[in-house]
């Protein structure tokens, strides 16, 4: 549906009030509505990178999920303020693991007797206080476009892996760029015992994975990917690392958020393609590249809203923007000095791979 002129008045009416004082920051994910008023777009490495770029700028305005705003306090000054429109745009794969999980988690790795040789790689998509564990014993961020330069440089650190929370990104990376088996994975239940693991499993393993998902990108399942290669001849399905192993295996391409983008613009005319990701992203591309003869579809007829990127939506940006404009701070999101401090080693360490 079209956005209510009234909001879209009062949106730029706020934003060119604020100036220079406000940058918005958009996730590939976000509704058209929001997307319209970002400043800058993209995945989540791109807008960790991003968000740095305006240290002017008193107020950032993330239009994402809460790590991500997380991210951009870690990595800015401690003068600008980040603001998440609505509180409740989380993320149910970063909810997956906690910071007690993961300090029992590494418990059960030092009782093995393996944790001098485990080096953490968490996915951007966790908690500052998961990201703080991962600076402090030695580990790095990464993202999905970086997932393979993130465990080379941890491979030459250690001989082992703890990758978290996304037990998909985790093997797809091992298996399909770094020709692991999946035998040298063992999945880290944390709702079990020691993790579900016995010792033994937990020494012959290369890649621990941290047993979390993408709720949106799990849903993509292998008949998706049959389906549509029948249904439409010549498709070249291009999937997110996040879908499960079995799916990315099938796909003809694979990547981030912004490698889908940069591949459907170098797509030639009259070429076909299924996309497995958030759905907001699919169809915003489908618009767009119609005009160029190029067919978009959604791999799975199942709609695949991610429901808390969703949740920023035009009111809540308007009532974010007008707030800031009438000088009251709201939502903002502040991580500890403490959690900061570890956590932008981590992530310092993913900005400086090469
Ligand atoms: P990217 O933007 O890095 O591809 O991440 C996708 C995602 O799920 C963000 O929540
Ligand atoms: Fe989290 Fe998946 Fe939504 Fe990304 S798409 S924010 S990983 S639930």
């Amino acid at each position: 549906a079209p956005s209510d002129p009234d909001l879209v008045e009062r949106a730029r009416a706020a934003k060119e009030k604020l100036g220079d004082k406000v940058f918005v920051l958009g996730h590939h994910y976000q509704r058209d509505e929001v997307i319209e008023f970002a400043d800058v777009t993209g995945d989540s490495f791109k807008l960790a990178r991003d968000a740095a770029a305006r240290p002017d700028a008193e107020y950032i305005v993330f239009c994402g999920v809460h790590f991500m705003a997380e991210s951009a306090d870690i990595l800015t000054g401690d003068d600008q303020q980040v603001i998440l429109p609505d509180l409740a745009a989380g993320c149910s794969m970063a909810d997956m693991a906690t910071a007690e999980q993961v300090a029992e988690c590494w418990d059960v790795l030092t009782e093995a007797g393996i944790a001098e040789q485990v080096v953490p790689v968490s996915y951007m998509n966790s908690s500052a206080d998961i990201k703080a564990f991962t600076g402090k014993h030695g580990g790095t961020i990464c993202t999905s476009s970086n997932a393979k330069r993130a465990l080379d440089w941890a491979f030459e650190q250690g001989e082992k892996v703890l990758f978290l929370p996304d037990q998909h990104l985790g093997r797809n990376t091992a298996v399909r760029d770094m020709g692991m088996s999946l035998d040298d994975c063992v999945v880290y239940n944390p709702h079990k015992p020691g993790g579900g693991l016995t010792a033994d499993e937990l020494r012959a393993a290369k890649m621990i994975l941290w047993r979390g998902h993408c709720s949106v990108h799990g849903r993509f399942s292998l008949d998706s990917v049959n389906d549509v290669r029948e249904r439409i001849p010549g498709v070249n399905v291009l999937v997110h690392p996040e879908c499960k192993h079995e799916v990315v295996a099938a796909a003809d391409y694979v990547g981030s958020t912004e490698y889908i983008i940069k591949a459907l613009e170098a797509a030639p005319r009259g070429s076909k393609w299924a996309i497995g990701t958030e759905l907001n992203l699919v169809r915003r591309l489908a618009n767009r590249f119609a005009a160029e003869d190029k067919e978009i579809v959604f791999l799975d007829k199942t709609v695949c809203f991610c429901s808390t990127m969703n949740r920023i939506d035009l009111p809540h940006l308007v009532w974010a923007l007008e707030s800031l404009a009438a000088g009251k701070v709201v939502n903002r999101i502040q991580v500890d000095n403490e959690t900061e401090s570890f956590a932008k080693l981590a992530l310092e360490r993913m900005l400086a791979l090469p």
